[in-house]
């Protein structure tokens, strides 16, 4: 409740946070895993002597650096805009826990983006020797930046039990260590190298693809083949990687996705399995167009094949992000901080004293409203539907849009106001047999708030219609705020 809450029409927050993730996610990897590509090609050509080869290699080293240093870190730095405004409480969680983590993964991103440049730019400038030890510089603090940021992305999911065990005592950066590596830090790690290793393939396709076959017929054959050799280690080494992952995470979450696959055949599938589901298939077709055009007929690889391979890659690590968000809902810091930014350890004075009793949104004069029993009074009346809202906006917007995504509308247009109450009751209970409680948090607060919330979505969803909307609950004086 200390920050604001960021209003993002039909598409939700979470959708911005998401689509500038996985394209970051995309030029990111490829970004650590083409850093290895680049000296091992360069390698590979110096001692065989092929300098038509090494010219594919500077072009491609032009394409990385653009890539990279300039989407790369601009997506990076959108992700930081987005998630500060979307995701405030969380997003303010990490950086207390792990700011000198940040601050050891900015100075290797500099020394990343550093030698990206430093590598384009003294190609034939310096001794050969020299050039290919700027690019193993790159590649081991890109490499490295991964081995940082892997602990806090993981921390999300499982922040393990030494830290939660001193979660919101103040004492959490003295459990840095156990909560960098967590229980899922080195499936992970493991997990994205291969990702990496990957992506700086299905990159590099995308400059081989423009080598004129009908020219270069050699050279095209051998680069291609060279390049799709890339994607071997890993696609055998991935399935391992994620059974292992799996293995890891929390066992509600791996339930979340065992549910989905069981019941497959009926087609009762968890948005988590069909996500996963979208990884697995498109990751095969990858494999599958790889051998057959890449690897066959590699003369005939045109630039639209490298495009659709890079749009499946797309797919393939938009669906695992997005298998992972949903593996830790409805938490945004798993058994800590739900993903509306309440904290776990707060959920029972919230229902005690009230969800906006301590919020600096709301005004004296609206809290003096709030108390008056006058609920024929339009200003009460308005203030009680404030109240509702800011209720809606608290706790239900992070995941919940009016009229888009998960649109409160389309879920609520066939219930009336005793249905909407049913509901929400079933939130704030928050039982053990609540379908909800896989991907929804408690809704908390005074029953007053809860009513205000009722009403306020009833009039959102029927606007004036008198027959489905009866009219709202008197409203309820409530005790003086503490
Ligand atoms: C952590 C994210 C999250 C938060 C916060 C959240 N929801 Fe949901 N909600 C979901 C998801 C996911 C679904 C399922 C969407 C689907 O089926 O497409 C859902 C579904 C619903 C549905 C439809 C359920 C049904 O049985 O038809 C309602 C109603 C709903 N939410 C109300 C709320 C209200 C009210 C709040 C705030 C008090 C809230 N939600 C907060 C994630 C969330």
């Amino acid at each position: 409740m200390n920050y604001p809450v960021w209003d993002v029409p039909i598409l939700g927050s979470a959708w911005v946070i998401g689509a500038i993730a996985s394209f970051h996610v995309l030029v990111s990897h490829f970004a650590i895993g083409g850093g290895f590509y680049l000296p091992m090609a360069e390698r590979k050509a110096l001692r065989e002597g092929r300098a038509d080869w090494l010219e594919v290699i500077k072009s491609h080293s032009r394409f990385f650096m653009v890539l990279t240093a300039a989407f790369g870190t601009v997506t990076g730095v959108g992700i930081w805009f987005a998630i500060g405004l979307g995701s405030s409480e969380g997003t303010s969680t990490l950086i207390h826990n792990f700011v000198f983590g940040w601050a050891i993964e900015y100075t290797f991103f500099l020394i990343e983006v550093t030698s990206a440049m430093v590598y384009y730019y003294t190609w034939g400038r310096v001794s050969d020797r020299m050039h290919l030890t700027i690019g193993w510089i790159y590649a081991g603090s890109a490499w490295l930046s991964l081995v940082i940021i892997n602990g806090i992305l993981t921390f999300m999911l499982t922040p393990g039990s030494a830290w939660l065990a001193v979660a919101g005592t103040g004492e959490e950066a003295s459990r840095f260590w156990q909560a960098f590596f967590n229980p899922t830090y080195f499936p992970s790690l493991l997990l994205r190298t291969c990702i990496c290793i990957t992506l700086a393939g299905i990159w590099a396709f995308i400059t081989m693809s423009r080598i004129d076959g009908a020219r270069q017929p050699q050279l095209k054959t051998d680069v291609m083949r060279w390049t799709a050799k890339w994607l071997i280690p890993s696609f055998v080494l991935l399935p391992l990687c994620f059974a292992w992952y799996l293995y890891s995470i929390p066992e509600a979450s791996r339930g979340l996705l065992e549910l989905g696959v069981k019941t497959m055949g009926q087609g009762v599938f968890t948005q988590v399995t069909r996500a996963a589901l979208v990884t697995v298939i498109t990751s095969a077709t990858i494999c599958v167009i790889v051998y057959l055009l890449a690897w066959r007929s590699a003369l005939d690889f045109k630039f639209g094949h490298a495009c659709a391979l890079l749009l499946l890659a797309m797919a393939a690590t938009a669906s695992t992000e997005y298998t992972r968000e949903m593996l830790r809902k409805p938490y945004v810091i798993n058994q800590h901080m739900f993903s509306n930014g309440t904290r776990k350890s707060q959920v029972d004075a919230f229902n005690r004293d009230g969800y906006l009793t301590r919020s600096p949104w709301v005004r004296p004069e609206e809290r003096a409203l709030w108390q008056s029993g006058d609920s024929a009074d339009p200003k009460v009346q308005a203030a009680h539907m404030a109240r509702g809202e800011l209720m809606f906006r608290g706790q239900c917007m992070s995941c919940h849009t009016v009229d888009g995504y998960r649109s409160m509308r389309r879920f609520l247009e066939t219930r009336d106001r005793q249905a909407i109450g049913n509901i929400l009751t079933v939130l704030h209970e928050y039982k053990d047999d609540s379908p909800y409680k896989k991907f929804m948090p408690p809704l908390t607060g005074l029953p007053e708030e809860i009513t205000a919330l009722g009403d306020y979505l009833n009039q959102l969803v029927h606007g004036a219609d008198a027959k489905k909307a009866p009219a709202p609950a008197p409203v309820v004086p409530v005790p003086a705020a503490k």
